[in-house]
């Protein structure tokens, strides 16, 4: 009697643990989803200096949306490959910004933060690898330029011809 008692509470604060764990696991998973996407606009101001903002802003993802026909800007399916999300504001960021790879940087985009690699990736920042690309250069993509462009994908000349230039480092001291 006494120890089916005693299993009974056992499994009512095994199943309470469980919750706990299992809503930890969602509230910290709503944190990291809580980083906001600020735009590439904000990004260049200290990332102009280093040569990114210019690299990019003549790529192919800068310019990606306003390629679009108005027919197509109005195509739902066609959003996910063509902007990159919107601001805390609700303003709709256009075309493939920085933070589609970098990740969304209301978090990193502090000076003391952004220095330290560590402390950047712990606010959000990502590191972005070949993975990242083809969710959209895959052949389910909704254009055809983006469908062809999974054709023989290949990340190291994808990266040298359509990401941006490597930033211009210090000269090295003699
Ligand atoms: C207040 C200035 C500032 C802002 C705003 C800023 N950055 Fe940075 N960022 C830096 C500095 C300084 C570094 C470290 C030196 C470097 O690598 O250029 C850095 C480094 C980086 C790195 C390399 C970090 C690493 O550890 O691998 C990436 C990627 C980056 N920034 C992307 C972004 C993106 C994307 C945004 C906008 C969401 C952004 N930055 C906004 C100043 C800034
Ligand atoms: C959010 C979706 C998205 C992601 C992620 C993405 N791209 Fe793109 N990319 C596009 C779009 C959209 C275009 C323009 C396609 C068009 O012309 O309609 C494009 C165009 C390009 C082009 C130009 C193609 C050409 O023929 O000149 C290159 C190169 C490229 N991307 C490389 C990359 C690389 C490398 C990565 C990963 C580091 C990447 N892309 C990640 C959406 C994306
Ligand atoms: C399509 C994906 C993509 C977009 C868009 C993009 N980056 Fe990057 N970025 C990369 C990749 C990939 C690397 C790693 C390059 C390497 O070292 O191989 C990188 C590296 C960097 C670095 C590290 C320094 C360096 O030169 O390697 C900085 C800083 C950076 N990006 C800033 C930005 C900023 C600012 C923007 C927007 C103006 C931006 N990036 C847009 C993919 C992207």
């Amino acid at each position: 009697m006494q120890s089916r008692l005693f299993s009974t509470i056992l499994g009512v604060f095994l199943a309470i643990m469980l919750v706990a764990a299992v809503s930890a696991g969602e509230a910290a998973k709503t944190a990291k989803a809580g980083y906001a996407y600020i735009g590439a606009k904000k990004c260049s101001m200290c990332h102009k200096k280093d040569g990114i903002k210019e690299s990019w802003m003549t790529s192919k993802h800068a310019t990606a949306w306003d390629d679009l026909t108005p027919e197509q800007q109005k195509d739902d399916a066609l959003k996910p490959y063509y902007t990159t999300g919107t601001t805390a504001k609700g303003e709709l960021l256009t075309g493939v910004q920085c933070e589609v790879c970098h990740g969304p940087g209301s978090a990193y985009k502090k000076k003391t933060i952004m220095k330290d690699h560590k402390e950047a990736i712990a606010n959000g920042l990502l590191v972005p690898d070949e993975k990242a690309c083809l969710k959209c250069h895959n052949e389910k993509a909704p254009t055809k330029a983006l469908a062809a462009s999974a054709k023989d994908f290949s990340y190291e000349k994808m990266k040298a011809k359509g990401v941006h230039k490597k930033a211009v480092k210090a000269a090295p001291k003699k």
